[in-house]
């Protein structure tokens, strides 16, 4: 995709990672519609994964798997269309995938909105709207999908946060909090449910060039220029090197890391002085 008033480049070097530990699982991809969500399920189907992709209704499920099957022939696709705030539709939702996979290995916790705006202009309905998404949403999937991955003995979960979560901004009360409770959240449910052999790690992207970005910076609200200079690598992550880091951490190279907030930002949060 293209942003105004920035260079589409690709990420110098990038070359994705094997972890043939992945082929087979059975991935429930909560917000795998589009953007980083739809880039991990590319990384997964790479590696022959079974997927199960999760968007609110009119999100272009269909096109997503589409796009999925013709570029990984013989890669098996469901969809489920529900709001990962409904927790009744979530719990629909892992049954479903159990029902047609027979089971959950990697929960992808993805699903999530942007919410900027002057603290005292955000609505009560948008602070709840936030919260109901970017941090109710995230616990929903995850305690549905940790039911079955509790029975099997197994499993991993990673919750996309963000830089938000681990750092703070004006005008993004309603999100950096929501993303900080997913950070926190990450971190009481790794130590609870270790015992039963399941991970839950975090991932904090920082300014990844999606939709959700997009839409904010054809609205004027935010400066592309401005956050590739922000950032100490000089631009802003493509969706690809996001995803690549929730197939390490899904993977059996990563079997001894759980309640970490994996930073991957261009350095973002490493300055403190930004620019
Ligand atoms: N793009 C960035 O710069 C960036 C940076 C840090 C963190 N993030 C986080 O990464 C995640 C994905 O962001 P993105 O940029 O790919 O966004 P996007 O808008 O491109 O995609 C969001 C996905 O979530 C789904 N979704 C939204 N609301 C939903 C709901 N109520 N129920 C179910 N699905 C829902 C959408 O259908 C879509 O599949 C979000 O949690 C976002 O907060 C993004």
């Amino acid at each position: 995709m293209s942003i105004p008033g920035v260079k589409k480049e690709p990420a110098p070097g990038f070359a994705g990672g094997t972890y043939p530990g992945l082929a087979g699982k059975v991935v429930l991809n909560a917000g795998g519609s589009r953007g980083i969500g739809l880039a991990m399920a590319h990384g997964f189907a790479r590696h022959g994964a079974k997927i199960m992709l999760l968007a609110s209704g009119e999100s272009g499920l269909d096109s997503a798997r589409a796009e999925l099957e013709a570029a990984h022939p013989g890669v098996e696709v469901e969809v489920f269309a529900a709001s990962v705030a409904d927790d009744a539709a979530v719990e629909r939702a892992c049954a479903a995938t159990e029902a047609h996979f027979g089971r959950i290995d990697v929960l992808l916790n993805n699903a999530g909105i942007a919410m900027n705006k002057p603290t005292l202009d955000l609505t009560a309905a948008e602070w709840r709207q936030a919260i109901d998404i970017d941090l109710s949403g995230v616990f929903f999937c995850a305690q549905a999908a940790a039911r079955r991955m509790m029975a099997q003995g197994a499993g991993a979960i990673i919750n996309t946060a963000s830089i938000w979560g681990v750092s703070s901004s004006a005008g993004r009360t309603a999100y950096c909090t929501a993303k900080a409770g997913v950070v926190s959240m990450t971190r009481s449910l790794a130590v609870e449910w270790a015992r039963h052999g399941i991970r839950v790690n975090a991932l904090c992207p920082g300014y990844t060039r999606t939709e959700l970005v997009d839409r904010y910076v054809r609205a004027g609200r935010i400066d592309a220029e401005v956050l590739a200079d922000r950032t100490p690598l000089g631009r802003m992550a493509e969706p690809e090197e996001i995803a690549e880091t929730a197939l390490f951490l899904a993977s059996d190279a990563a079997t001894f890391i759980t309640g970490h907030a994996f930073v991957a930002d261009g350095g973002w949060t490493a300055d403190g002085f930004g620019r």
